[in-house]
């Protein structure tokens, strides 16, 4: 089996990695993006005094690791990714190997985004999804209306800083004040992937309108944030997804139906961030629990994991294996369910759709649909914002308590920061 996930690195790779690891890198090759154009499908008016709602406007922020929209845009994708110590933890050489890796790396990615249409669709789906969901929340929620999209992306553009630039030039922050919400698109909480851009949020936060930006006084009229970090078994997420298995499961002849295997993916964690105590895989297995409740358990079900990069030990079974496994016993009937991600991307359309259902090479094995412009889901966002909104607190009472194995000042200081005045005592 020669399977390869998308950003999967050599052993050859590794070992050439290793040795050139203390060449210094060029500075351009460490400088990401600073002038990357911001552009949302929908231009934001500018914030006015005679906002609609009594409490609004309030900015609506998606956050994701987004991906490159265009095949020139994957070496600058992958040099953030491969940079990124809270998502893949390259020990103190990550400098130095992050643009090593992703300069090796960058051919075989883009031709991988070149056959999956030239590019990512993350950012066309975030961004339909944020403005959809702000229409329904004008309508729900008028007190804190007009609700503006914003994306803010951490691996590729729209990035974090061209965000918080926007927003300050939309008029919010900068002694106006205002009202944003960072709503993460990771349903599950992991500190790789909405830690990390939460952190980075933090960072641009601190550097464009934080105490480092106005001297040594914490600035008065300053963005107000607060946090959605983590959704996994909303039941409208829940729903959306479970009327997706059950339109896939329909193209299967009834008599088969019930025999059906659905397979669960989700992209996979080194072993060292699950140990560090991850809140992630509990969180993904709730998510699925639920989804087969609201199915009454209608098949058999197993989760698995994907994409793992580099030589290192890494959550498993693996989706790949898994599948091969399951097609190798005579089970070829099985539905893949990306159940991580809230809008199609790499992962799902070459690593499932064209290297694991290509390898399996057996007309059962499906995949069902991402939940992309679903209304559904989209109603879900809508729901889950509301809710946050009416609530009025900062963040979970999750979100306040680090991994047991964290070391990291910055996890700490960024927690508190969002948990605010109001629970910033309890993160430790
Ligand atoms: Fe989980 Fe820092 S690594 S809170």
């Amino acid at each position: 089996m020669s399977f390869r996930s998308p950003f999967a690195i050599s052993r050859r790779v590794w070992a050439n990695a290793a040795t050139s690891a203390m060449r210094p890198v060029p500075r351009n090759c460490l400088a990401f993006g600073g002038n990357q154009r911001y552009g949302m499908a929908t231009a934001v008016p500018p914030v006015t005094q005679d906002a609609a709602g009594s409490k609004g406007p309030t900015a609506m922020v998606f956050l994701n690791m987004g991906g490159p929209s265009t095949t020139a845009e994957v070496e600058d994708f992958l040099g953030r990714l491969f940079a990124d110590a809270d998502l893949i933890p390259l020990g103190r050489f990550q400098t130095y190997l992050g643009p090593l890796i992703a300069r090796r790396r960058t051919p075989k990615i883009q031709k991988q985004y070149a056959e999956i249409g030239g590019g990512s669709p993350i950012r066309k789906w975030s961004e339909y999804q944020c403005e959809e969901m702000c229409k329904l929340l004008d309508k729900m929620s008028p007190e804190t209306a007009p609700h503006k999209p914003y994306v803010a992306f951490r691996y590729a553009a729209p990035l974090t800083e061209t965000m918080y630039n926007q927003m300050l030039a939309d008029g919010f922050g900068n002694g106006k004040g205002g009202r944003a919400v960072a709503f993460t698109q990771y349903p599950q909480y992991s500190c790789s992937t909405t830690g990390s851009s939460l952190n980075e949020l933090w960072k641009w936060r601190n550097r464009l309108e934080g105490k480092r930006a106005s001297g040594e006084a914490e600035p008065a009229g300053a963005i107000e944030w607060s946090v959605i970090d983590r959704w996994p078994t909303h039941p409208g997420l829940v729903e959306a997804f479970a009327q997706n298995i059950e339109a896939q499961l329909k193209t299967y002849p009834e008599e088969k139906r019930k025999e059906v295997v659905l397979l669960f993916s989700a992209h996979s964690l080194p072993m060292s961030v699950v140990n560090r105590g991850d809140p992630y895989p509990a969180e993904v297995a709730a998510t699925v629990h639920a989804v087969m409740q609201r199915l009454n358990f209608s098949n058999p079900y197993r989760l698995c994991w994907q994409s793992q990069v580099g030589p290192k030990a890494w959550l498993g079974a693996q989706t790949q294996d898994t599948v091969m496994e399951y097609v190798k016993r005579g089970q070829s009937d099985l539905i893949l369910v990306p159940i991580a991600f809230t809008s199609d991307h790499i992962e799902t359309l070459y690593e499932l759709d064209l290297e694991v259902m290509h390898e399996a090479n057996s007309p059962g094995v499906k995949r069902a649909e991402s939940l992309n412009g679903n209304p559904v889901f989209i109603q879900a966002l809508a729901d889950i914002a509301h809710a946050h909104l009416k609530k009025g607190e900062p963040c979970s009472a999750q979100m306040t308590l680090r991994c047991q194995g964290c070391k990291s000042d910055r996890c700490l200081e960024s927690k508190k920061f969002f948990a605010g005045k109001q629970h910033g005592s309890l993160v430790m």
